[in-house]
C-alpha cells in the first residue's frame, strides 16, 4: 500500500534484432536471452512477449548488405520494412517502435555520412528523414531516432507529416551518451565504428548541462517520448529530465547493463531475479515512464507470478 514506484510488463519496450533469412534464431554471445531473428521467428517472439504482458518492441535491422551511405536503411523492401508489414499484419495490437539510425547500414559503421574523415551532421539529415518516412509507410506505429544528429526530429517530424503520417509518434533517443556500455549491442549489430569513435555526435558522459539542452531542443523540434541513454549510469539525468518535463520520458537499459547482469547471474555472483527488478525499479523511481530492456519478457514474467 505504500510503496511509492510500481514496475508493470505495460512499461516495458523490448528491443529485438531483426535479420536476413529463414528460422533463424541466432544466439547473441555478449547478450545471452537476446538472438538475432528472421521475419518468421520474430512475429512468435512477439506473439509470446505480448502474451507476457509487454506491449512494445523496438525493431533493429541486420542488413544483408552496408555501404557508405547506408542505403538499406530507407529500402522499401528492407529488413526492417519487411519486418514491420508482417508483425502489424499478424499482430495489429503491437506496438511497433523501430530504431533511426544509419550504422547498423553503413560499411563505416557511423550514424552519420562520413566526409573528409569527419561524421558530417547535415548531410545526413534528409538520409534519416527518408529512413523515418520508409518505416512508417510500412506501418510503424513510432520511430525513434538514435542517432543524435542535431536538428534530426525537426527533420524527421517535417518529413512524416509532409508524407501524410501525421499520426506516426517520435521517440527522441534525446540524451544519449557516448557510452561504453553499447558495446555488446555493437557486436550484434555489426556495427562498431571502422576508425575513430562516437563523440562528435554522442554526449560526454561528464556532462549534465547538456542533456538539458538537448532535451529541450528536441522537445521543441516536435519529440513525443525523450529518452535518457544508458540508464544506469545516468539516473540523475533521469530525474532531472522528469522534472524538466510533462512528457514521457524513457530510459534504455542497454546491452553492457544487460551482459553485466547475466554474466554475475551465470556465476552464481548475484540472485538474477532480485537484481533485475531492482534496477528496474530503480529505474523507475528515477523518473522514467518508460523502460527499454532486453529483460522485458523476464521481468513481465517475474512480475506477473509475484503479483498472482
Ligand atoms: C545505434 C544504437 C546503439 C544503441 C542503440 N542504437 C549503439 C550505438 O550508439 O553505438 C545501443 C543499444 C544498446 O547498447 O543496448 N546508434
Amino acid at each position: 500500500m505504500v510503496r511509492e514506484t510500481r514496475l508493470a510488463p505495460e512499461d516495458f519496450i523490448y528491443p529485438l534484432f531483426v535479420a536476413p533469412g529463414n528460422g533463424l534464431r541466432r544466439p547473441i554471445a555478449s547478450m545471452p536471452g537476446v538472438f538475432h531473428l528472421s521475419v518468421d521467428t520474430l512475429v512468435p517472439e512477439c506473439a509470446a512477449a505480448m502474451g507476457d504482458g509487454v506491449g512494445a518492441v523496438l525493431l533493429f535491422g541486420i542488413p544483408e548488405t552496408k555501404d557508405a551511405r547506408g542505403s538499406e536503411a530507407w529500402a522499401d523492401d528492407g529488413i526492417v520494412q519487411q519486418a514491420v508489414r508482417a508483425l502489424k499484419r499478424e499482430l495489429p495490437d503491437l506496438l511497433v517502435i523501430t530504431d533511426v539510425c544509419l550504422c547498423e547500414y553503413t560499411d563505416h559503421g557511423h550514424c552519420g555520412l562520413i566526409e573528409a574523415g569527419c561524421v558530417v551532421n547535415d548531410a545526413t539529415l534528409p538520409l534519416l528523414a527518408r529512413t523515418a518516412v520508409s518505416h512508417a509507410a510500412a506501418g510503424a506505429d513510432m520511430v525513434a531516432p538514435s542517432d543524435m544528429m542535431d536538428g534530426r526530429i525537426g527533420a524527421i517530424r517535417t518529413a512524416l507529416d509532409e508524407a501524410g503520417l501525421a499520426n506516426t509518434a517520435l521517440m527522441s533517443y534525446a540524451a544519449k551518451y557516448a557510452s561504453a556500455f553499447y558495446g555488446p549491442f555493437r557486436d550484434a549489430a555489426g556495427s562498431a565504428p571502422a576508425f575513430g569513435d562516437r563523440r562528435s555526435y554522442q554526449m560526454d558522459p561528464a556532462n549534465r548541462r547538456e542533456a538539458i539542452k538537448e532535451v529541450k531542443l528536441d522537445i521543441a523540434e516536435g519529440a513525443d517520448i525523450v529518452m535518457v541513454k544508458p540508464a544506469l549510469s545516468y539516473l540523475d539525468i533521469v530525474a532531472d529530465i522528469r522534472a524538466l518535463t510533462d512528457l514521457p520520458v524513457a530510459a534504455y537499459n542497454v546491452s553492457g547493463e544487460y551482459a553485466m547482469i547475466k554474466a554475475a547471474a551465470q556465476n552464481g555472483w548475484i540472485d538474477e531475479k532480485r537484481a533485475v527488478l531492482e534496477m528496474l525499479t530503480g529505474i523507475r523511481r528515477a523518473g522514467a515512464d518508460i523502460i527499454l530492456t532486453y529483460h522485458a519478457r523476464e521481468a513481465a514474467r517475474w512480475l506477473l507470478l509475484r503479483d498472482g
